[in-house]
């Protein structure tokens, strides 16, 4: 989708972090917005400012973790914007510490969140996107789940869902007009889940900004690129070695200290 001025996005997750990046860049491209979160209040302010950039915003709300609530976020967003062009599956939440300590309800919404709630948006707009023959639907995955993060085992596992799911439903849809992109940031500086914690990236992992990954974005679209990693470090060989050998790049990622880094990221340390 080359030309993005005065297409529809829904954008989730718009109320913090990356969110209000993704909008304001989207946005800047002429791109009209439904964005969602679970409150009002954190949204409608974002929507006002970005009416005022000449873009139409509307703010509505949605906890996933809440089925029928994801299946009507989908049903106005398309109502607000007469239809939906662009899917910018940027909500998640985190649900870090050690695995066999962790409560099942914190599995179950994890997994909804994180996983059911971009699949069940995706299922409810896709049909439209087909049947104009034009489409995209960006899901907003990390370095996580191309290579899984110690005491955050959970997360790691729904964001590596969500790239092969885009994988094999971007072959799925080929020569339909839709695409499919997913994005893999490494650990987000400024703002966010991992800025929340206060502590500096691993110096041999790398990190980005978040303005680094709204352009990232906006790019995959006009691009139509599949899968966009983003961070500061070329990560790819480093992935590649471990599909390769993941025996050694188990051994490699324990010298480098990135166990012990998440350990102390979750204050186990
Ligand atoms: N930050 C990083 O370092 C990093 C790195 C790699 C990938 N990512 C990915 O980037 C995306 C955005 O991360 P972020 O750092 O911006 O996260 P964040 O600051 O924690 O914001 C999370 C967003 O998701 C929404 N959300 C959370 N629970 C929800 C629920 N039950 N129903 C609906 N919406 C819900 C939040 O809305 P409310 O305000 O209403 O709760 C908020 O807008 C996530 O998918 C994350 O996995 C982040």
């Amino acid at each position: 989708m080359r030309q993005l001025r005065g297409k529809n996005a829904l954008l989730t997750g718009a109320s913090r972090g990356l969110g209000p990046y993704l909008a304001r860049t989207l946005a800047a491209e002429g791109v009209n917005l439904a964005l969602s979160a679970t409150r009002l209040e954190s949204i409608q302010e974002l929507a006002a400012s970005l009416e005022q950039e000449g873009v139409k915003a509307t703010p509505l709300t949605a906890d996933f973790t809440v089925a029928p609530d994801v299946a009507s976020l989908a049903e106005r967003a398309e109502e607000a914007l007469q239809g939906i062009d662009i899917l910018v599956n940027n909500a998640g939440i985190e649900s870090e510490g050690l695995f066999m300590e962790q409560d099942p309800d914190t599995i179950i919404r994890t997994v909804r969140v994180n996983c059911t709630a971009p699949m069940r948006l995706t299922h409810l707009l896709l049909p439209a996107m087909v049947r104009r023959g034009e489409g995209h639907i960006v899901n907003m995955s990390s370095i996580a789940g191309k290579r899984g993060a110690p005491y955050d085992a959970i997360y790691s596992g729904t964001k590596a869902a969500l790239i092969e799911w885009g994988n094999a439903l971007r072959m799925e849809l080929a020569d339909t007009g839709v695409f499919v992109s997913t994005i893999c940031p490494g650990y987000v500086t400024e703002v966010g889940m991992f800025a929340r914690f206060g502590i500096d990236p691993p110096r041999l992992i790398g990190s980005c900004t978040p303005q680094q990954v709204a352009a990232a974005t906006v790019r995959a679209i006009k691009l139509q690129q599949p899968e966009v990693i983003v961070n500061s470090r070329p990560l790819r060989p480093l992935l590649a070695f471990g599909q390769l050998f993941p025996t050694v790049a188990d051994r490699m990622l324990r010298a480098a200290g990135i166990p012990a880094f998440q350990k102390r990221k979750v204050g186990r340390g």
